[in-house]
């Protein structure tokens, strides 16, 4: 079977389809410059489980990625054309979200960076979602270009500690993506970890707003149970794919 026939059939079905069985596919989009840390590590867990669970998946580093958010042309909006419902913009994000359009489950990765998740996510969510939203409303509902439900998740990984993060308002503000994404695809989650362990060799730095010690003990305790919770997200999320 050739590229052009496998992409078809994953657009269209997961299940078995005419004595096909067809995979679910699923996406891992890290927002973080770093490949091999909080984020990335997060988002490879997932990934892990949406494996076990049977998917096949794809790990995207936006940051390897030359491109910007959307430039408000309106293009995937105009009636009947060709580019109505598809981002029009020509740059290296373009075969990354036509991947992302025939994709099954969709995990988006980032840390907190000032009480939001990073400029290129943000920049790679203006271009995926507003295609797919728009402007119409039918009996008090948004329509969305969505001919399924696809499950998607924002994972974020932050400096602050759970306590903190919570008294100064972080789950209003970053739980505002899961929100769109939920409006647009139809079912999203929020997953953090928190008091993430920063630098291989905090000597090295200056910092003394908290404690190394602190920090690593906490990594110690719990960065295995983000990673386990990042596991079954990908194995929910996959399952609740393949439910449909
Ligand atoms: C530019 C910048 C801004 C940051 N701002 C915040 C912040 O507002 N709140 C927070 O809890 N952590 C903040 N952090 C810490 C990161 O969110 C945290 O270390 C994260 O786990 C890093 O992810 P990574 O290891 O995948 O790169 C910031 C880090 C950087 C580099």
């Amino acid at each position: 079977m050739n590229n052009q026939n496998k992409r078809s059939i994953f657009a269209h079905s997961k299940t078995k389809q005419n004595n096909i069985y067809i995979m679910t596919k699923a996406m891992f989009i890290n927002g973080s410059p770093r490949k091999n840390w909080n984020t990335a590590k997060m988002l490879e867990s997932a990934m892990l489980g949406a494996q076990e669970t049977g998917a096949e998946c794809e790990l995207v580093h936006l940051y390897d990625i030359n491109f910007h958010g959307c430039k408000s042309c309106f293009a995937c909006k105009i009636k009947n054309s060709k580019t109505n419902g598809i981002c029009a913009i020509k740059d290296d994000l373009r075969p990354v979200l036509e991947r992302a359009r025939q994709a099954d489950v969709i995990v988006l990765g980032s840390p907190v960076y000032y009480s939001y998740p990073t400029g290129d996510i943000r920049s790679f969510m203006e271009r995926w979602l507003f295609p797919v939203g728009t402007y119409m409303y039918e009996d008090g509902r948004h329509i969305t270009l969505r001919d399924k439900i696809i499950p998607t998740a924002m994972i974020l990984t932050m400096n602050c500690p759970k306590d903190y993060m919570q008294q100064i308002g972080y789950p209003a503000i970053l739980e505002e993506n899961a929100k769109v994404m939920d409006d647009i695809f139809g079912y999203s989650e929020t997953l953090y970890a928190y008091n993430t362990y920063q630098f291989n060799d905090y000597s090295r730095y200056d910092f003394n707003l908290f404690s190394e010690e602190d920090k690593r003990h906490y990594r110690d305790e719990h960065f295995h149970t983000d990673l386990d919770n990042a596991r079954q997200l990908g194995h929910r999320l996959v399952e609740k794919a393949q439910r449909q």
